[in-house]
């Protein structure tokens, strides 16, 4: 029998479709629409999600659209999206001229959201303080196989923008501020979530170079040297492609005075030659249009769609109107865009639609090859068809366990913590009876601020700790404070804000938890850091517990009473001051102090921290030997050993740094170069071999390309540094992306 490969399945599909398809089928093809445009309501308080069969129909049959994405502002169960989707299916397979499903798409950013009896994660900032990968690439297959039972086969997910500006409203979607740490969890991320019989198609975003505006705010200019635009905001997306992400969604905003959207040299030059992508790249919400009437760069619609088709957009998230589609018609029509240019982008989706499992039946249909082998079964992934499976206690476990990994104890002074089991404990602070602040947003609904949209059986913090401990109404009865504060979630534009400090409310209730006199412990739920002002000094113990989820309260818990030992290290670097932002790959000179000198610590007038990215505390000790350093011709190996020299088994979060002595281009004063994770009963040693490949003494040159300079280097872990040397190696154009 003659074996076809996969691949050669998929082009026989999207081929046989393509050559039957009309222009305009092609153009819908192109087009995404939200669900308010094929629904009754338009999402008004109490609207309750219905289809509109005529709108449904105008929109599958008449216009062609060939995906759709979102949810109303309220969350669903996983019967109603499945008889959503099994509806808008059932018209598209059954009315439409070709019975091409529809791909469905939704922001499963911590979990399955905008689904009820689904099991959320951390955010992924928090995800980035457990610096596990296995944890990361298991919560990409969970959130899989929940998404498969709603029949949304495609998660605009994950995020692998930097946080590197804490202002911004989306930092806690990222994974941290250092590339290789997003690269390494984002990977992840999409192989568990591609991996399995689930497959669900991942969307790496923003592409490229979100979130740095100098002012902090969403979607506004950004100014990035190419040269820094490969050093740090590239990697992440070259390793989501090197896995084989399915998708790719374009930035919002404009970068050196070009929208991105509008950029055929960070489309076309860079992610399809360069990067070699051959998967669909959608733009954001409203994007194309939005060159015209925000950005300001097209005079009018047709313009608009025109400059993203040539920059190389596949598909339109319009997201209300088909005006995209019979635009492009036109623009087809009168011989300004080509029909060779839109058969590549249907292809392309016809490619994504078939991954997702949604074009086997077609292929049934018309086929004279059905015994061809798919290299895999076909699996008829209608939105009606999915095996029910309910919320399973692995997720739940997998949610909780993420969630205690993740929290960061920042101070523990005299060792107040771990609490005796039998402390009674004063609870203070909104963050103690909130849902919302300990889930952030893209929750239940967008913006993640409506307590009454999280599920009955979510318990707050409150409710978590009344289960371990005695928790009493009086101060007089109280053997410790614990202050829960935090940022009311919001995301995107409605989470623009003026500054870093801490709400004056909530500082006022740190104060008065002092006053008690009564040693008090602050837990910090926010998706980033928010300006303590000093007043940590006056706690005994800091914790940065960001948002952790469905678990939080339980995760504080069993760290509280010392079930298990704190772990999480910061991914970011929290500011001393609201105004002074700095990352730990910063350089020499952000250091120089009062006195023009060059400090190895932190000065006063220099860059400081309120505490150093990788910073966290445990509840054991650990002891790092000194490292030994090899450099072989193709990488430099890194050989230690930690031991548990403390008293009880934790987990520790191993970072390792290097250091570029003098190179042409001013070295940072330490980078991140690789981390593991290990978990250690007491007294036990482990030994960690690690092969730095060059490329993490790399960095990017003047000519924009990728080099490494002989020289003295450094790896820095543990607290202790080794210096080594590398002679005559240069290795330019090492890798494919300069
Ligand atoms: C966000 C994207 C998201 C899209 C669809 C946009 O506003 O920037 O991250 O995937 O909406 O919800």
């Amino acid at each position: 029998m003659q074996v076809t490969t996969r691949q050669e399945t998929v082009s026989a599909v999207t081929d046989d479709l393509l050559s039957r398809m009309t222009l305009r089928e092609k153009v819908g093809q192109m087009t995404q629409l939200t669900l308010q445009a094929i629904s009754v309501g338009q999402n008004e308080k109490g609207d309750q999600v219905a289809l509109d069969s005529v709108k449904l129909r105008k929109a599958l049959v008449e216009d062609h659209v060939g995906s759709f994405l979102n949810v109303f502002n309220q969350a669903m169960s996983r019967e109603q999206w499945r008889a959503l989707i099994g509806e808008i299916q059932q018209v598209a397979r059954s009315e439409t001229r070709l019975g091409i499903p529809i791909l469905y798409g939704i922001d499963a950013v911590h979990g399955c959201g905008y689904t009820t009896d689904a099991t959320l994660y951390p955010q992924n900032l928090n995800l980035g303080a457990t610096w596990n990968r296995e944890l990361v690439r298991e919560i990409g297959r969970e959130t899989a196989r929940e998404l498969t039972q709603n029949g949304t086969f495609w998660n605009f997910s994950p995020v692998l923008d930097l946080g590197r500006h804490p202002m911004w409203s989306r930092f806690s979607e990222t994974f941290g501020e250092d590339p290789f740490i997003v690269s390494e969890l984002g990977s992840e991320y999409i192989r568990g979530l591609q991996e399995t019989e689930q497959y669900i198609a991942g969307c790496a975003k923003h592409f490229i170079g979100y979130g740095q505006a100098p002012t902090g705010r969403d979607r506004t200019p950004t100014f990035i040297p190419q040269r820094i635009l490969r050093q740090l905001y590239l990697p992440p997306f070259q390793e989501a492609i090197d896995v084989g992400v399915a998708s790719i969604m374009v930035n919002s905003g404009e970068i050196n005075g070009v929208p991105v959207h509008s950029n055929f040299a960070l489309l076309s030059t860079l992610l399809r030659e360069e990067l070699c992508f051959n998967g669909v790249i959608i733009s954001d919400w409203e994007d194309v249009q939005k060159l015209h009437t925000v950005h300001r760069v097209a005079s009018d619609s047709k313009q608009a769609i025109q400059m993203a088709i040539d920059a190389g957009l596949d598909m339109s998230m319009t997201p209300f109107t088909t005006e995209f589609s019979q635009l492009l018609v036109e623009l087809v029509e009168s011989g300004s865009v080509t029909e060779e240019r839109i058969d590549s982008s249907v292809r392309r989706i016809l490619d994504l639609k078939f991954k997702c499992g949604l074009l086997q039946e077609i292929k049934a249909h018309s086929a004279d090859d059905e015994e061809a082998g798919v290299g895999g079964k076909p699996v008829g992934r209608y939105g009606n068809r999915s095996p029910e499976i309910s919320r399973t206690e692995k997720q739940d476990e997998l949610s909780f366990r993420a969630a205690v990994e993740s929290i960061v104890l920042l101070q523990n002074k005299n060792d107040i913590l771990p609490l005796n089991p039998r402390a009674r404990l004063l609870l203070k602070g909104p963050a103690a009876d909130s849902l919302a602040m300990i889930h952030g947003a893209w929750s239940y609904t967008w913006q993640g601020a409506d307590e009454a949209a999280y599920p009955d059986r979510l318990q707050t913090v409150r409710m978590a700790l009344n289960q371990n401990f005695d928790v009493v109404d009086a101060e007089v009865d109280c053997d410790a404070v614990v202050v829960c504060i935090g940022e009311h979630p919001s995301v995107e534009k409605p989470g623009d804000i003026d500054e870093l400090n801490l709400a004056a409310d909530q500082q006022t209730i740190i104060a008065e938890a002092i006053e008690t006199g009564k040693p008090v412990i602050l837990v910090f739920f926010a998706g980033r850091p928010r300006m303590l002002s000093g007043i940590q000094e006056f706690v005994s113990a800091v914790f940065w517990a960001g948002q952790p989820g469905p678990f939080s309260g339980q995760a504080l818990s069993a760290i509280l009473s010392g079930q298990i030992s704190p772990s999480g290290r910061l991914p970011f670097t929290f500011p001393h001051s609201g105004s002074v932002f700095f990352t730990h790959d910063h350089k020499w000179a952000d250091k120089v102090g009062a006195d023009y000198g060059v400090a190895q610590e932190y000065s006063m007038n220099g860059v400081r921290p309120a505490w150093e990215f990788g910073h966290g505390l445990s509840y054991s000790r650990f002891q790092y030997s000194r490292p030994d350093v090899a450099v072989s011709s193709e990488s430099v190996s890194v050989s230690f050993s930690v031991t548990n020299t403390g008293q009880r088994a934790a987990r520790e979060n191993v970072l390792v740094f290097v250091r570029d002595h003098f190179a042409s281009i001013t070295p940072e004063v330490k980078r991140l170069a690789g981390f593991e994770t290990r978990w250690l009963d007491a007294g036990e040693s482990t030994k960690i071999d690690l092969k730095l490949p060059y490329e993490a003494l790399s960095f990017i040159s003047m000519a924009n390309e990728r080099i490494v300079e002989p020289g003295a280097f450094s790896v820095l872990v543990g607290g202790q540094e080794v210096e080594f040397v590398l002679t005559n190696i240069c290795l330019a154009s090492r890798r494919e992306i300069t």
